[in-house]
């Protein structure tokens, strides 16, 4: 018997009512954007529901308005060993509202309390809540007004805490960019009454609501400068909320994780009860593998498609831990009920080509993960043979720590530390010798600011001047993401661009790269870069002094760098696809080796 689940409070029902209280307020209702970032390599995923409107956040308008909410797609592998419990996953989805420069504390406060407490809406027992907020320090001071509003709404003195920049600031994934203090909203999860002094260290107060006040904006000099424009940005994650809208002390408990933990039950034979850990880390890597997968990622051995596949080769060998039986066909089955728990919401989550991507890692891996699997002996246990584990048999640490844990050996936390620290530098050689960058980028953050990524920078300028020479002045740049595998550029074009085309195109750009063109950088203010004719496409994000980036006689355009110093360092461009990405916007592919 699988216990109690099913959930009165749907999924559904949540996402009408996020969406029609922020409409009754005046927001436009955006829908998720792309689990791939546009415009931004610090990071392979969307980390939070602001991601995709930093530009906005910093000044940009948006051509929606100042009012803006959503629920948005998010991919953290940051604490991918914490998947397992009740409260942690990789894929999540972060419901939050947005004011451009709009309306600012006093608003966000009372309607997230609205929106929590009110019988119309959410009708949470007020009596639950906890909030924290932002203590003050040198860079900036004390949230008073917060603290006063939540207590004018009837949060008590006790059940407000006053917190530093570690708990109550919030900034985005890649570090720098917009930020500022936050409130955070705590409610009581468990059956006890909730004691009258709120500690944030005691665990059943969960955090359920942030509200960030981005007034900031931290640059690379690591200062916070003022941004001028209160903006509000808020995260309330999905799952959660709706565990506790359904009395669950257990995220994989509702229904947008249940059927699938049922399915997994089914063709397992096996208890959820008995084995938690293994069912939500199949539950929620499966998920989050689908998702990426339906927003392009095709799982490889690099970048975002190394995420997917390191997500499917545990989800694999954690099926086969379960009952110890090899898990042929099963992941395509997983595949298939999230499919259809998705598909009402995110259409593309219905794809053959998913199917057919989770069956070939099956048919590729599962037979080397289980021979590694069963290799596995603890006695050795050092960075040096989890290196060579995963070298050999695809075998990640973490699932060299599940297969472990699941045989009952104890490894000491400090052990763990350890080896998996010696195991990094044991991949950072490696990938430095075979000049590949991907290592660290599953940890997100700023770790692909590296060589290759800024010869592609360089790269993405020539390839702009070298479109508008050949198809004329029209073309401007629409969006561009790099990572260390490939370059996207997406520029204004009304239609296919031809074989010959491409080729001239390609020729261009290599022929600049030939010539060793200096690359060189001046400061200036909008109005001057203007004059001297760069091109710009995102003027107003860099505020008044900007970066103009001269390559030789052939390009200028304004730009945040980083780039090489010579074009030679480039390498050999090569087109590898053009198709359409959005009416009269193309879509090239390109690759430099
Ligand atoms: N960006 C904030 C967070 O992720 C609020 O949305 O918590």
């Amino acid at each position: 018997k699988l216990g109690d689940a099913m959930s009165e409070f749907s999924h559904t029902k949540l996402r009408k009512l996020f969406r029609n209280y922020f409409e009754s307020k005046q927001h436009i209702w955006l829908p998720s954007a792309s689990l791939l970032p546009e415009n931004d390599s610090s990071v392979l995923f969307v980390t939070a529901g602001m991601h995709p409107l930093v530009p906005y956040l910093l000044g940009q308008s948006h051509p929606s308005g100042k009012r803006l909410a959503s629920i948005q797609k998010c991919l953290r592998t940051d604490d991918l060993n914490e998947v397992g419990d009740a409260t942690h996953h990789t894929f999540f989805e972060m419901m939050g509202n947005w004011s451009l420069n709009d309306y600012f504390k006093k608003e966000a406060i009372c309607w997230s309390w609205e929106f929590l407490t009110d019988q119309n809406w959410l009708a949470l027992d007020k009596n639950k809540f906890a909030v924290s907020v932002f203590a003050g320090d040198s860079d900036a001071p004390f949230d008073q007004e917060s603290f006063d509003l939540w207590e004018h709404l009837g949060i008590a003195r006790d059940r407000i805490a006053k917190l530093t920049k570690v708990d109550n600031w919030w900034g985005p994934a890649g570090r720098v960019g917009p930020c500022g203090p936050d409130t955070e909203i705590f409610y009581w999860r468990d059956s006890s009454i909730p004691p009258r002094y709120f500690d944030p260290h005691d665990s059943r107060w969960v955090e359920i609501w942030n509200n960030v006040f981005m007034q900031y904006d931290l640059r690379q000099d690591e200062k916070f400068y003022p941004l001028g424009r209160k903006n509000v940005d808020t995260g309330m994650g999905l799952a959660r909320m709706l565990a506790i809208l359904n009395g669950y002390d257990d995220d994989y408990r509702t229904d947008i994780f249940w059927p699938v933990i049922e399915t997994v039950s089914s063709i397992t034979g096996e208890n959820y009860d008995d084995q938690k850990r293994e069912f939500r880390i199949v539950a929620d890597h499966v998920t989050a593998a689908a998702m990426a997968i339906s927003d392009g990622v095709i799982p490889s051995n690099k970048g975002e498609g190394f995420v997917v596949r390191r997500l499917l080769r545990r989800a694999l060998v954690t099926l086969y831990l379960i009952n110890g039986r090899p898990p042929e066909g099963l992941l395509e089955k997983i595949y298939q009920i999230i499919a259809e728990i998705y598909q009402p919401i995110y259409s593309s989550i219905v794809n053959p080509e998913i199917r057919q991507a989770i069956i070939n890692e099956e048919v590729r891996y599962l037979s080397l993960l289980i021979s590694g699997v069963k290799k596995i002996d603890e006695k050795n246990l050092n960075g040096e043979y989890l290196f060579d584990l995963y070298q050999s048999h695809g075998l990640s640490p973490e699932i060299v720590l599940d297969v472990l844990r699941k045989r009952g050996t104890a490894i000491d936390k400090d052990v763990r530390i350890k080896i998996l620290h010696d195991f990094q530098i044991k991949l950072q050689k490696h990938q430095e010798l075979s000049r590949t960058a991907s290592g660290g980028m599953f940890r997100g953050g700023l770790a692909d600011q590296g060589e290759i990524s800024t010869r592609y920078h360089t790269a993405t300028h020539l390839l702009q001047a070298a479109l508008r020479k050949i198809l004329g002045n029209s073309v401007f740049q629409r969006g561009s993401n790099i990572n260390s595998e490939r370059m996207r550029f997406d520029f204004s074009y009304p239609h296919k661009v031809s074989e010959g085309q491409l080729r001239q195109i390609e020729d261009l750009v290599n022929q600049q790269i030939n010539r060793d063109l200096p690359v060189t950088m001046n400061e200036m203010s909008v109005e001057e870069a203007k004059k001297s004719g760069a091109l710009g496409i995102f003027d107003s994000k860099y505020g008044n002094r900007v970066k103009v980036y001269t390559i030789g006689d052939f390009s200028k355009e304004i730009c945040g760098g980083p780039h090489v110093q010579h074009t030679s360092e480039i390498g050999y461009f090569k087109i590898i696809k053009e198709e359409a990405s959005s009416a009269g916007v193309r879509r090239i592919k390109a690759m430099i080796s």
